[in-house]
């Protein structure tokens, strides 16, 4: 069955496999439009902040249109009967490219035809991700990274893409198609030119982190600059998003690799542990990292 016959359609619930940082905001993100939403983790205590973290968002959100859908939990071993009134389950488990490989064989095996099987994936896209897998239905396969670009494979029925486009738009979503089978979605890609390019002028010593800051919000009028929100991601996770460029394309300068490694070294990891590009309290490291987890 083409995933555009759906059954179930938008009047299905949307499953996210992971109560994570991102799995949490994505049941949010889903729910604000009336859609119906189960959260699924193997850890109860996930869960359960999982759902503490979803009434957070909503009592601080201001939208009077906002119509909140239903949003359950639940542990793996119910995954099978939960599928099957899905239209989209979404994996967001950690970035482990074998664990993941596991969670798309699984729940293709058993979610129905109709539904769309989509990756977070920050930095896998669904390509390596389903490499090698013996699937029943590798056509309803894609990626659906955050707050939305979609990105499908060579074999991905193009029904399955405007569906998800229609459906995301529809749940409040702003997407946005990635034609190509592509190394890093569109704006992470020109989020990591940036980055790149910041680590760079530092390690040349050109200017200070405050005077690349304080150009970039000046001239682009953004709330902060690349380097404060480096120290939001982590220094940590920012490595390991660009070692994943360099070991993909050629051509990746190392300078600011050795440039971010040095500071990890001397214990500067951003504003998780108080120190990055700047020194934090523990208050402003909290309300921070709520309001920026998206822009890895
Ligand atoms: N953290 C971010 O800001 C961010 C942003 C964009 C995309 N992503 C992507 O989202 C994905 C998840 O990242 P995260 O930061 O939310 O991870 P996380 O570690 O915060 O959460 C992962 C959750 O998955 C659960 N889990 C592990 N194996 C499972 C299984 N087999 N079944 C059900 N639950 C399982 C864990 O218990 C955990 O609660 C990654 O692929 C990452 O690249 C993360």
């Amino acid at each position: 069955m083409s995933v555009s016959q759906s059954p179930a359609g938008s009047d299905g619930s949307v499953v996210i496999i992971g109560a994570g940082t991102q799995g949490r905001r994505l049941a949010f993100m889903w729910s604000r439009r009336g859609g119906a939403v189960c959260l699924v983790d193997l850890q109860k205590q996930q869960l359960e902040d999982g759902l503490k973290y979803v009434k957070q968002l909503r009592s601080a959100a201001l939208d009077q249109e906002f119509n909140w859908g239903e949003v359950k939990v639940a542990q793996p071993d119910a995954l099978e009967t939960i599928l099957q009134d899905a239209w989209l389950v979404v994996e967001c488990v950690p970035e482990n490219w074998a664990l993941k490989q596991k969670v798309i064989a699984q729940l293709d095996h058993w979610a129905p035809a109709h539904t769309i099987i989509a990756s977070n994936s920050s930095s896998y896209g669904i390509s390596e991700i389903i490499d090698g897998l013996e699937l029943k239905h590798r056509n309803r396969t894609l990626s659906a990274h955050c707050s939305i670009e979609i990105m499908g494979h060579r074999d991905t029925d193009p029904s399955a893409i405007s569906l998800l486009i229609e459906q995301s738009r529809d749940h409040g979503f702003s997407p946005f198609h990635v034609k190509k089978d592509s190394i890093g979605y569109i704006y992470n890609r020109i989020w990591a030119a940036i980055k790149r390019e910041t680590l760079l002028v530092l390690s040349e010593g050109v200017c200070t982190p405050r005077e690349v800051d304080a150009i970039f919000k000046d001239v682009l009028k953004t709330p902060k600059g690349p380097c404060e929100q480096m120290d939001v991601v982590g220094l940590d996770v920012v490595l390991d998003i660009e070692n994943h460029y360099a070991d993909s394309r050629v051509g990746i300068p190392s300078e600011p690799r050795i440039y971010l490694q040095t500071m990890i070294e001397s214990g500067r990891l951003g504003v998780k542990n108080g120190s990055g590009f700047y020194e934090y309290g523990n208050e402003f490291a909290e309300t921070s990292h709520v309001m920026n987890t998206a822009n890895l």
